[in-house]
């Protein structure tokens, strides 16, 4: 079994961040979001595992190299544009050759990983198994329909009136049959071929489609939301360790300070990962905090965000529910001149907070 990682897209909804850089590598607890993924295929016992690649290529590669230290070993594939997961798959057709694959969307994120129902398909080999997780928002996922048997007998993209609230997690597990439904794939309404096309044509050709539910969480982290949420989710497992120097400062709960980072007159409220060689000086950090290497932050505060590399933070009372992008700088403005007009009634009274 080989896998395929889906890591090209256009990323538009977490503009402006994808602009300058690749979604899949935005990091949740300081790691991105895509070694989760290669964590997980590595542990379900795959080793090729075929990267799809965008206009973010280069970075991808800088980030994941040949996959060694996953214990992967990493071929890339070009995608000249976002044309759908199913496009994903048609450039990849000579890679996979004739061997079943786990198709996985590199923005994706499972605790616990798919071992288990990797293996579940390994013994009894459907056209596809899909993973399924409830939602109360299936108007925003591709939704599926089962029969009484738990077979999937229909599938929608994004339907305005779904049909259940089954929405499809972002890992595919695929025979060879896929290809020739792919094949023969015409571009949706939106101009993708669309994975959920090629799996109603696989139960159109009754070919078996089999699903299993997610037990644990899983998340597309293609948001802003989703991606403080699934921080989160990781930093309340981080074990605390102080690896800096932390002086005349106070560490509460599950703390960690990487190498080479300072915390000075700061107190730090975990779950909170601060990278290494970041300074945190006269400031608060709250609940749920990612700060990566390399950043600043002074006399600030900041609670529930993930600060990526180099960014700089100061005089900032107060940041929450933020994604910082990579060396960006947030001063406060010079303070322009405020001014009241009233009009008042006689013998008013008014209290103006100055
Ligand atoms: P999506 O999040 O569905 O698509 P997108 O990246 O274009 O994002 P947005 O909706 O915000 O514009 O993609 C899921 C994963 O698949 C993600 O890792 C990007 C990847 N992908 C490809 O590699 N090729 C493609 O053609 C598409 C559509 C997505």
């Amino acid at each position: 079994m080989k896998a395929l990682v889906l890591a090209g897209g256009s990323g538009s909804r977490l503009r402006p961040i994808t602009h300058t850089s690749a979604k899949q590598l935005v990091p949740v607890a300081n790691k991105p979001v895509l070694f989760y993924g290669l964590e997980s295929i590595a542990e379900a016992g795959v080793r090729e595992v075929g990267i799809v690649t965008g206009s973010t290529a280069v970075e991808i590669k800088n980030a994941v190299g040949d996959g060694s230290g996953f214990g992967l070993d990493v071929t890339y594939l070009r995608q000249e544009a976002p044309l759908g997961l199913a496009h994903g798959v048609l450039i990849a057709r000579e890679y996979l050759g004739d061997d079943d694959f786990v198709m996985y969307l590199g923005d994706n994120f499972i605790v616990g990983g798919f071992a288990e129902l990797a293996a579940r398909f390994r013994r009894h080999r459907p056209a596809a198994q899909l993973m399924l997780t409830r939602t109360s928002t299936p108007q925003a996922f591709g939704v599926a329909e089962l029969d009484s048997a738990g077979q999937v007998v229909g599938l929608e993209e994004k339907p305005v009136r779904p049909k259940s609230d089954l929405a499809l997690a972002g890992v595919y597990m695929f025979t060879p049959a896929v290809h020739g439904i792919i094949e023969n794939l015409k571009p949706s309404g939106r101009g993708e071929l669309e994975i959920t096309d090629a799996i109603q044509g696989l139960i159109d050709a009754g070919e078996r489609v089999d699903s299993a539910m997610i037990t644990g969480y899983w998340k597309d982290t293609g948001n802003v939301d989703d991606m403080l949420e699934v921080n989160r989710k990781v930093l309340e497992t981080l074990e605390p360790r102080n690896s800096g120097t932390v002086t005349d400062s106070e560490l509460v709960g599950r703390v960690t300070v990487a190498e080479g980072a300072r915390v000075v007159r700061s107190r730090i409220v975990g779950p909170v990962i601060v990278g290494p060689d970041t300074v945190v000086r006269d400031s608060y950090i709250g609940p749920f905090t990612s700060v990566e290497g390399g950043c600043r932050i002074d006399a600030s505060e900041i609670e529930y965000s993930i600060v990526l590399r180099g960014a700089s933070i100061q005089g900032m009372r107060r940041i929450e529910r933020s994604l910082i992008g990579r060396e960006t700088q947030i001063v406060p403005a010079s303070p322009t001149p405020r001014a009241h007009r009233l009009v008042l009634g006689d013998h008013s009274q008014v209290r103006i907070s100055t």
